[in-house]
């Protein structure tokens, strides 16, 4: 139908006939003349109609913004003072010879040829509009470009690209599922996969070797800026392999990306043990470009007469911590007062904080409102184990471990965004030594990542102490976002066992849950390993966006709907009474 891309003609092409089909992206009349910007997934070309060309210039006359057309046309050079040094095809445009509409469209939304802030529910709603502005459809294509890097990269190390099952069990990856009802099998349901992990160990016992998949999983879990209820990964098993080669092929996809796409080179990968990164930054996804710590003061403290320090600082799982930014003196009491209620939104019960006037005259030198609950001398000693300087400032966190530590955090990261605090453009770090399992709120014992993994200890330790025992798993960090985790898996029968009953999962449950495993872990299975990225979060860090809406064709929203098609939706009734399906749901 066209013989170039829009984007693509230039002045090699002159004198030359072209057939160019794109969308009207500007129609400029200069009385007499009209000059068209034709727009494709190229670029843009500016087309001129004489008014000679009576045919054409009728059409061209009653065309509006984003009309579908043809044009055939000569290429010849622009007249000087007309010529755009920013535009590829600036230096030519096409006489027109021939203008096909071939297709009309209602005015748009919102603008295409220029940018607009748009209200994001407008914007995916009218996704179709969304996608052709410049932003979003180099975001897409650039996602495009990184997945076939990935394919690439992961051929050429023997990895193979296998599909698994989308209707299949549960696969316990700490999200509730999505399940659908079986027609034939009435009162039976497939749960769509949190991810493909047991379908890619099993491929390891059935001697693939390598495997890895662009994996489409499915979440029923909160959703927040970077995580959507389905999303994709990057899924890598491989057998007879360990954690220091898992990490090396991994590190080194992730090096060619940057590279690829970004123009970067990424340093070292930092390799982070979980409890350091809990106690120094609150958190196991911490942002190595903010040059900002959590020192642990409870020591100093717990014997003062104030108990919002002392308290924490005595219990266990509280702590109370101190965070040094450096010339934060400089911060208004009106910037300490939002921080305060950023920290409080995260359940904290306030932001002490210390401001550094004179650290050479800590009598009259600091300010702050707890001064006056606290020993001179232990304010000493704070401001001493924290190296501070004149016109820093000390935040305070005290109280559980875990509000601390997710308020404390999610501070970092603020100050470090809001006070441009970034020492480097990429920070990668692997987070290793998970714990097997944590405490949920109910007080039982769930797996940190899932119930596969292989623990560093032996049955018996993992057995008398699993609170204590550590994982051989471990995450990939960039920038403070979570863009992968994986681990070694068991490939014991036995002690997968002994993990389900350290889980309270009855050897009845296992049996139906994961009998297909067990057996298959008894009929020899290798030594394996794997992980998988959130290609999502790593196209989003490429193209350099904090919303995951923007890196997905057509996501969902906050509360999981599709608002272009409005999914989910109500189904007939007939359908409901052929799977068996009554509902109970009550229109409010
Ligand atoms: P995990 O649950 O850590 O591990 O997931 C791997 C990576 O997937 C991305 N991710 C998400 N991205 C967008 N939206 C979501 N809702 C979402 N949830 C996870 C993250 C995360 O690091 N089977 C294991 C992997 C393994 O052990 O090999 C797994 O799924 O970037
Ligand atoms: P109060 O005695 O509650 O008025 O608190 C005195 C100071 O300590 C205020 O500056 C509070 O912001 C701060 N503060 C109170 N609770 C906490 C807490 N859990 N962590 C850090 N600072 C706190």
């Amino acid at each position: 139908m066209k013989s170039h891309y829009c984007g693509e003609i230039t002045s090699s092409n002159l004198k030359e006939e072209v057939t160019i089909c794109g969308w009207i992206h500007r129609r400029r009349d200069h009385g007499g003349v009209i000059f068209l910007d034709v727009r494709d997934i190229k670029g843009i070309c500016q087309a001129v109609v004489n008014p000679d060309n009576d045919e054409s210039f009728k059409s061209a006359e009653s065309i509006r913004n984003e009309y579908v057309v043809k044009i055939k046309g000569i290429v010849r050079k622009r007249l000087e003072g007309t010529i755009n040094k920013n535009m590829h095809t600036g230096e030519i445009e096409i006489e027109v010879k021939d203008l096909i509409i071939l297709s009309k469209a209602n005015t748009p939304v919102f603008p295409i040829d220029e940018y607009q802030e748009v209200n994001e529910d407008v914007r995916l709603k009218n996704r179709v509009l969304d996608l052709r502005r410049p932003e979003m459809n180099e975001r897409i294509i650039t996602r495009s470009k990184i997945t076939s890097l990935i394919r690439n990269y992961l051929h050429k190390n023997d990895f193979h690209e296998i599909e698994t099952p989308i209707l299949t069990k549960a696969t316990p990856e700490g999200a509730r599922d999505y399940i659908l009802p079986s027609r034939v099998q009435p009162g039976s349901f497939y749960a769509l996969p949190q991810s493909p992990q047991l379908f890619k160990q099993l491929l390891m016992i059935g001697g693939l070797d390598k495997y890895y998949q662009i994996a489409r999983c499915f979440r029923d879990e909160d959703l927040r800026a970077d995580r959507q209820p389905e999303f994709t990964q990057i899924d890598i098993e491989a057998s007879f392999i360990d954690e220091d080669e898992i990490m090396k092929i991994s590190e080194k996809m992730i090096k060619d990306i940057i590279n690829e796409f970004c123009g970067d080179k990424l340093e070292k990968f930092e390799i982070i043990n979980w409890h350091d990164a809990m106690r120094d930054y609150g958190c196991d996804k911490p942002d190595l470009r903010i040059p900002l710590k959590l020192v642990d003061i409870s020591e100093l403290v717990k014997d003062e007469e104030f108990k919002v320090f002392s308290e924490p600082a005595q219990k266990k799982e509280s702590r109370v911590v101190a965070l040094k930014v450096p010339k934060g003196n400089s911060l208004s009491r009106g910037q300490i007062d939002d921080y305060t209620k950023f920290v409080s939104k995260l359940g904290a019960k306030g932001l002490a904080y210390i401001k550094i006037n004179d650290v050479n005259d800590l009598e009259n030198g600091i300010q702050s409102p707890i001064l006056k609950f606290l020993k001179p001398e232990t304010v000493t000693n704070i401001i001493r184990s924290l190296d501070i300087k004149t016109d820093d400032l000390i935040f305070f966190g005290a109280g559980s471990e875990s509000v601390v530590n997710s308020s404390m955090s999610s501070l970092i990261k603020k100050l470090g965004e809001d006070l441009d605090l970034y020492l480097t453009k990429w920070a990668p770090c692997w987070i290793v030594d998970f714990p097997m399992f944590e405490t949920s709120k109910e007080g039982n014992l769930t797996p940190l990542h899932h119930p596969f993994t292989l623990p560093k200890c032996s049955a018996k330790e993992l057995e008398d102490n699993p609170k204590d025992s550590i994982a051989h798993a471990y995450d990939v960090v960039l920038n403070g976002y979570e863009i992968g985790g994986g681990s070694l898996r068991i490939y014991d029968n036995a002690m997968q066992k002994i993990i389900f009953n350290v889980l309270n999962i009855s050897k009845e449950d296992a049996e139906s849950k994961f009998g297909f495993l067990l057996k298959a872990l008894s009929s020899g299975c290798p030594p394996h390993g794997g992980i998988a990225f959130g290609l999502d979060r790593i196209v989003m860090l490429v193209t350099d966006t904090t919303n995951i809406r923007d890196v997905i064709a057509f996501p969902k929203t906050q509360s999981a709907a599709c608002l272009l098609t409005d999914a989910p939706s109500k189904v007939e009734k007939d359908q409901l009474d052929e799977l068996k399906i009554i509902s109970t749901h009550k229109e409010e």
